[in-house]
């Protein structure tokens, strides 16, 4: 068993962070893993209490990666990961390639930090030379203010700037040097394909014998209409679009599961597939009425 590094985990606070699920998860993932490994029972144990075991060659592809909760506590040695926000792949890239002066940029934010200079960064991409930042700079300025704002709540107005309010935290840690480090030695060392973009990209091309792990936004029923804005943009009908693509990849032998709301519509969509109810905590979310305990799906096409 390949021991993980205790500081390799989310560097980035992120609405639908799988953090509290991460045990269930890997109980479930382990149950995939019983046919081709071979487990005794004694392995088995050990293995769901502490990581989760996919096969050394085994592919995971991960189409709504996030923070990276669930990809961090697998470590899979091969991996395709995607997002459609470009900033965060920027920070996964740069965190990959050049953590070092990340690392240096941030402790010059942390000692900058005030609720002036706050806003004085947020307010950086209303500005034309924005576009022009480095990669690494725009990296850190994103994972400064997620690290500083409002419940590390990621929200963009209309116009596609960042508009969470200051957070007040007394002392945030702005630079978690040990965490940067340990996902650049995860990324650097291991073979990951960091795309950004949609998920039906990655998702499609899992070839048999693959791993997709969905997490996608939640499901979030009280919608006036079926296409109509939704959170993340990710309106019914991609739920509905999305729930075929799972239908495709299980025929094609591809392991796939599935995280959700626990609402009517994933019953209907995946009724021939096998679903657990769990309890979350859901501390982020843009509407109030959507934050605390809460009940989830977690759907899989392997019994
Ligand atoms: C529930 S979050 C994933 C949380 C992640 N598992 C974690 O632990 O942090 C959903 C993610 O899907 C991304 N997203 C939204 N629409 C997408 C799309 N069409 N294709 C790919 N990613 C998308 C969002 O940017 C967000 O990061």
């Amino acid at each position: 068993m390949t021991l993980r590094p205790p500081h390799l985990k989310p560097f980035l606070k992120w609405a639908g962070g799988k953090r509290q699920l991460l045990p269930v998860i890997r109980a479930t993932l382990n149950s995939t893993q019983l046919n081709s490994t071979q487990l005794n029972s004694t392995q088995l144990n050990s293995t769901q209490l502490n990581s989760t075991q996919l096969n050394s060659t085994q592919l995971y592809i991960e189409p709504f990666v996030g923070a990276g909760a669930v990809l961090f506590d697998v470590m899979p040695s091969r991996a395709v990961i995607n997002d459609t926000n470009a900033l965060l792949i920027t920070c996964y890239r740069v965190i990959r390639q050049d953590v070092h002066e990340l690392i240096e940029r941030l402790e010059a934010h942390a000692a900058a930090h005030t609720e002036d200079y706050f806003y004085t960064i947020r307010a950086e991409d209303r500005d034309e030379s924005y576009d022009a930042q480095s990669p690494v700079a725009q990296a850190a300025r994103l994972i400064y203010l997620n690290k500083t704002c409002f419940n590390g709540l990621y929200r963009v107005n209309r116009s596609g700037y960042f508009n969470t309010p200051y957070g007040a935290y007394r002392d945030p840690v702005i630079c978690d040097a040990p965490v940067l480090r340990a996902v650049h030695c995860y990324l650097r060392d291991n073979d990951v394909t960091i795309l950004h973009g949609d998920y039906t990209i990655p998702a499609r091309e899992a070839p048999p014998g693959a791993l997709v792990y969905f997490d996608p936004p939640y499901h979030t029923p009280n919608q006036r209409n079926f296409t109509q804005y939704a959170a993340d943009g990710f309106t019914e009908a991609n739920q509905v679009e999305l729930a075929a693509v799972f239908r495709q990849l299980s025929a094609k032998g591809v392991d796939c599961l599935l995280s959700n709301s626990d609402t009517p519509l994933m019953h209907a969509l995946y009724a021939d597939f096998h679903i657990d109810i769990v309890r979350a905590t859901r501390a982020i979310n843009a509407r109030a009425s959507e934050r605390g305990a809460v009940n989830e799906v977690l759907i899989r096409n392997w019994s």
